[in-house]
């Protein structure tokens, strides 16, 4: 039996128990791999409040990415081995001490990441690494506007941008995420609670605006993160932290000949080779120094309840774990 924290039914945090579950020996291509470090996400609201589909048939253990150690193999895993240290992100089934999962969502780990480093940077720092490489790769001296700019990936994401030699405009809440956002890569922050983004992104780019908004805020950006693009800019959309953006309409391209897309993580990690590429320059970028991850929250396991309290009131910045 492992304790793992597990809901129900779909609510706010409160539904999330600490419960003893079997831990299941692995079958053919799986791994038993026992944690170290558990990766709190936003996306772990979502399917906690039900705003994504309920995705088993009986209680979900949720936890989207962690790092840990592998205890046992099932057969046909032959590029791993018992006793490696490695990471993961798939959606749910994480917030556990030990879970049973595919082997080939497993990434080795180097000596010069932590378990903890690993846990809080594997579903961030991928999504900031096919934001910004695949699915709008950026250029050197470009400017493009992130929102959440102090938040998990929005910290990781600022780094990124100008190492690249991206200028980078970043939004965040209040004067304190702001000075963290500024020291993490963002060459301009702009306070969105109480200041008006778009007309200082047009303030800041001589009113030319942005190449590029990467928007996970969603209702409350929505449409100001249009309405800051230059022609041919691209909107992409990758999150709701604020509620789901509503009334869309392609005619809102027409502006610009702008494009938008919506693009998921786990359809660039499905595929393996891009996973192991790409957790290698992640990998790259953090041992160089290049990307710091900033861990700012740690809980017990248990506690994780008080981890979607702390998240979703805005109180986080930077990466969340969970110590088993
Ligand atoms: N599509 C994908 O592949 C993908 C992958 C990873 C993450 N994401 C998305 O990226 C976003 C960031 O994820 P994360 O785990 O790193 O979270 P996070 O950015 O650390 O936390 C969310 C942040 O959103 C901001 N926010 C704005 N309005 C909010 C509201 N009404 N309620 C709560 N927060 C609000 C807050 O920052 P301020 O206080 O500064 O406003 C908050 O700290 C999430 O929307 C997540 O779903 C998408």
């Amino acid at each position: 039996m492992v304790l793992a924290i597990a809901a129900e039914r779909t609510g706010g945090p409160e539904v999330l128990r600490v419960r003893d579950l079997p831990l299941p020996e692995p079958g053919a291509g799986e791994a038993l791999v026992r944690h170290r470090a558990i990766g709190v996400n936003f996306i772990d609201t979502y399917f906690r409040n039900g705003l994504y589909p309920w995705p088993v048939e009986r209680d979900l253990v949720l936890g989207s990415e962690a790092a840990g150690v592998i205890e046992a193999l099932g057969p046909g895993v032959d590029d791993l081995e018992v006793g490696q240290r490695v990471a993961y992100t798939i959606p749910n089934g994480a917030y556990a001490e030990a879970r049973v999962l595919e082997a080939r969502h497993l990434v080795p780990l180097p000596d010069a990441i932590s378990d903890e480093v690993a846990a809080a940077a594997m579903l961030k720092g991928l999504t900031a690494r096919y934001l910004l490489h695949d699915t709008h790769p950026v250029q050197k001296g470009d400017t493009v506007l992130f929102h959440a700019a102090a938040g998990g990936v929005g910290l990781i994401a600022g780094q990124w941008l100008a190492s690249m030699g991206v200028q980078a405009i970043g939004t965040a809440g209040g004067p304190e995420k702001c000075a963290l956002a500024r020291a993490h890569g963002y060459a301009h922050v702009i306070d969105y609670r109480s200041e008006d983004f778009v007309a200082r992104v047009r303030e800041i780019t001589g009113a030319r605006g942005v190449s590029a908004t990467y928007d996970s805020v969603g209702r409350d950006t929505y449409p100001g993160s249009l309405e800051v693009l230059q022609t041919f800019g691209h909107f992409i959309s990758f999150g709701q932290s604020s509620g789901p953006a509503s009334g869309f309409s392609l005619a809102d391209l027409a502006r610009g000949s702008l494009s938008a897309t919506r693009p998921v993580l786990f359809h660039y990690t499905d595929n393996r080779a891009w996973l192991l590429k790409a957790a290698d320059d992640l990998f790259a970028m953090i041992g160089s120094g290049k990307i710091r991850i900033a861990i700012n929250q740690r809980f017990p396991l248990a506690d994780a309840a008080e981890a979607h309290r702390a998240l979703e009131a805005r109180k986080t910045t930077g990466s969340t774990v969970l110590i088993p």
